[in-house]
């Protein structure tokens, strides 16, 4: 823990923005949207450095070094860590946390395609096996359920913000309008607009620093499938069967029943 917080703590209180997710959930696209929103939506940063490298995850072993030699601020860091473990890092610093959520059922389907093509993960299974396993929450990442349930009701504890993949999708300039002031980052009318037009999911598809097509195959296959997919709400309908819905709710109610948050399931 001693580790994140030293490099996380910062004194300055508007100098670390953090994207805290769970897998499959919009990270990347909310990388892009803070990047943006510091760079008052100028592309040149997400055009030219990977998003791996201006927003690095600060459980990999390179962020470290990264943020030493890194002069610029805001840092923008990404995380899919689960309360537990950076929880208590995080108190009394004034990193700013947006937290993003999306419907498990679209989570979980984007993330089996992931995993598939994810040479560094174990082998995906079919998808009813892959449903099981995230259910049970034994994939890799852990449990979906106790990371939203870990962080929802965080907001008064730490300076986050809660956003959700739906949001974004439905209200992508409110969104952002939304994050820029919760950075303290008012922007301009047409900034805010080159924000939502380089965020938008084609721009993002086609932008190589994005699209993780820059990973080699050994890492991420790319003949198994795309990192920029499809972006829908409500994709989970082609893949659930009547009985594996019913099996998902019933899950869902038993381990969400007292969790406030409202999940949008299509659209
Ligand atoms: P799909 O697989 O459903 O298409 P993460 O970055 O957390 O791994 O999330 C990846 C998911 O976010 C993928 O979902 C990807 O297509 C979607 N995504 C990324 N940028 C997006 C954008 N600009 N608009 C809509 N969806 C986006």
């Amino acid at each position: 823990m001693r580790y994140y917080l030293i490099l996380i703590n910062d004194n300055n209180e508007n100098s670390v923005y953090m994207s805290l997710t769970f897998v499959s959930t919009g990270t990347t696209w909310m990388q892009e949207i803070v990047t943006l929103i510091s760079s008052r939506g100028d592309p040149h940063l997400s055009q030219t450095i990977p998003n791996w490298t201006r927003a690095p995850w600060l459980e990999q072993y390179y962020c470290a070094d990264l943020l030493k030699t890194s002069t610029s601020t805001p840092r923008v860091l990404t995380t899919h860590l689960p309360h537990h473990l950076l929880g208590p890092a995080l108190q009394g610093t004034k990193a700013r946390i947006i937290y993003v959520s999306r419907n498990p059922k679209d989570v979980l389907v984007s993330f089996y395609h992931f995993h598939k093509m994810a040479n560094f993960l174990p082998d995906a299974g079919s998808f009813p096996e892959f449903l099981n396993q995230f259910l049970q929450g034994t994939l890799h990442f852990g449990s979906w359920f106790d990371h939203v349930r870990g962080w929802t009701n965080q907001a008064a504890a730490l300076s986050l913000l809660h956003v959700s993949y739906e949001e974004m999708s439905m209200n992508l300039h409110g969104t952002i309008n939304r994050v820029s002031s919760f950075l303290q980052r008012p922007l301009l009318e047409h900034e805010l607009n080159d924000c939502v037009k380089h965020c938008s999911f084609s721009c993002m598809k086609d932008n190589k620093m994005i699209n993780y097509t820059l990973i080699p195959d050994e890492i991420l296959d790319h003949s198994k499938g795309c990192f920029m997919r499809k972006g829908e709400i409500g994709d989970w309908k082609t893949m659930f069967t009547e009985e594996q819905n019913q099996y998902f709710d019933s899950v869902f109610k038993s381990r969400m029943q007292d969790c406030t948050l409202k999940f949008v399931w299509e659209k």
